[in-house]
């Protein structure tokens, strides 16, 4: 996919998508995009802009001094400080701002970390956002950090590889708003919009820091054609699969409304799954509305040892997750495949299980008796 001379009309494939979900979340013309292998590189590659935008000088000269910082939340995907390693930044500068209740940062210790480490003289370059918090699924607040980052020139990531799909859900999109007011977004169709693996989209703002971040001179390559067809001067990696191709066939079959009910229908899924934990006393939740995270408890019970216990015994694979002290089963309905009667068959199972293996209630040295 690095050259229009090397891969002819697929060139034409990626830049279809490129254009239309441009166009889907209204960047204009200046904005650009390319495809990487999931959304830990698709942040990583926001990272190396954000620090290029910064001082250019650092991707030739390496750094000659290293006092920039990151921001993310506590509540964000651990891809972040593996690039600030990668990136040179280091992990040590991360810093972790503290989530409110509903999983979302806090705007406020945000703003707040960052005028500390101005004061002592460090550069903070990128604030990174989460659309979809990989535990709750909750949303940051795009608008309130977006005026404070313009304010004092700090590069702004939407990372959506988990939720950010919700872009062709005229339902839902407005979990996204303020997303105008980014420098970078990127999300994984292959999560939500549930392309075969790996199909993952970052688009920056203006195109220009692709190029700065991502081009290199290559003679023997670069022969034929313009910097508009030569995908390579964009992107991460030289050779690339036709990730893009995977999107379009789908978008193709199913239409832009088609990417729209399969966003929506998760969210109908979820809400089935909240509705049967409200209706039912044994079930404690602790997830928020309007997200694909169903996040709960079943009679007290202990949710690591229940969750081992589904999974060594082949019943249900389902994870679980922690918020501000508290421990619960992670229930994600993103396979839109899947139906009511699967998600209340789901609960069914749960339910069978503890009653068959005598789970005691709220019993921390649960033991399975049969
Ligand atoms: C919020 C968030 N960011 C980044 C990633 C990483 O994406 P990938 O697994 O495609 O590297 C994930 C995946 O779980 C995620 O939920």
């Amino acid at each position: 996919m690095y050259t229009y001379k090397a891969a002819g009309v697929q060139i034409g494939v990626e830049k279809v998508i490129l254009d239309k979900v441009l166009k889907i979340i209204q960047w204009d013309k200046n904005g650009g995009g390319t495809f990487a292998t999931g959304g830990s590189l698709t942040n990583f590659m926001s990272m190396l802009m954000a620090r290029d935008a910064f001082n250019a000088k650092i991707k030739n000269e390496g750094f000659q001094q290293n006092n920039l910082t990151v921001y993310t939340s506590k509540e964000s995907h651990y891809s972040i400080p593996k690039n600030a390693a990668f990136s040179g930044i280091g992990r040590e500068n991360v810093r972790y701002i503290a989530a409110d209740d509903l999983g979302r940062m806090d705007v406020d210790d945000l703003k707040n970390q960052i005028n500390k480490d101005i004061a002592a003289g460090y550069h903070p370059v990128l604030v990174n956002l989460t659309a979809g918090t990989t535990v709750f699924g909750a949303f940051d607040p795009i608008t309130e950090a977006a005026e404070f980052c313009t304010k004092h020139n700090i590069w702004l990531h939407v990372d959506g590889a988990y939720c950010g799909s919700l872009i062709f859900s005229n339902k839902y999109k407005h979990l996204l708003t303020g997303l105008e007011k980014a420098d970078s977004f990127s999300f994984n169709a292959h999560k939500m919009i549930g392309t075969p693996l790996t199909c993952s989209l970052i688009f920056t703002k203006d195109k220009k820091h692709l190029y700065n971040s991502f081009d290199n001179e290559a003679s023997y390559l670069y022969q034929t054609d313009g910097d508009d067809f030569n995908l390579g001067k964009t992107s991460l990696q030289c050779g690339r699969r036709n990730d893009a191709l995977k999107f379009w066939t789908l978008w193709k079959s199913v239409g832009t409304k088609g990417l729209e009910n399969i966003v929506d229908h998760q969210f109908e899924l979820a809400d089935v799954a909240r509705e049967y934990i409200k209706n039912n006393k044994d079930y404690t939740s602790y997830g928020i509305e309007n997200s694909i995270s169903v996040c709960f408890n079943y009679k007290g019970i202990d949710p690591q040892k229940l969750c081992t216990a589904l999974y060594e015994k082949s019943e249900i694979l389902v994870g679980f997750g922690s918020n501000n002290g508290n421990e619960f089963i992670r229930f994600v309905t993103i396979n839109a495949q899947n139906e009511k009667e699967d998600i209340l068959n789901f609960f069914k199972k749960l339910e069978d299980f503890v009653e068959e293996h005598g789970f005691a209630l709220k019993d921390s040295s649960l033991k399975i008796i049969s």
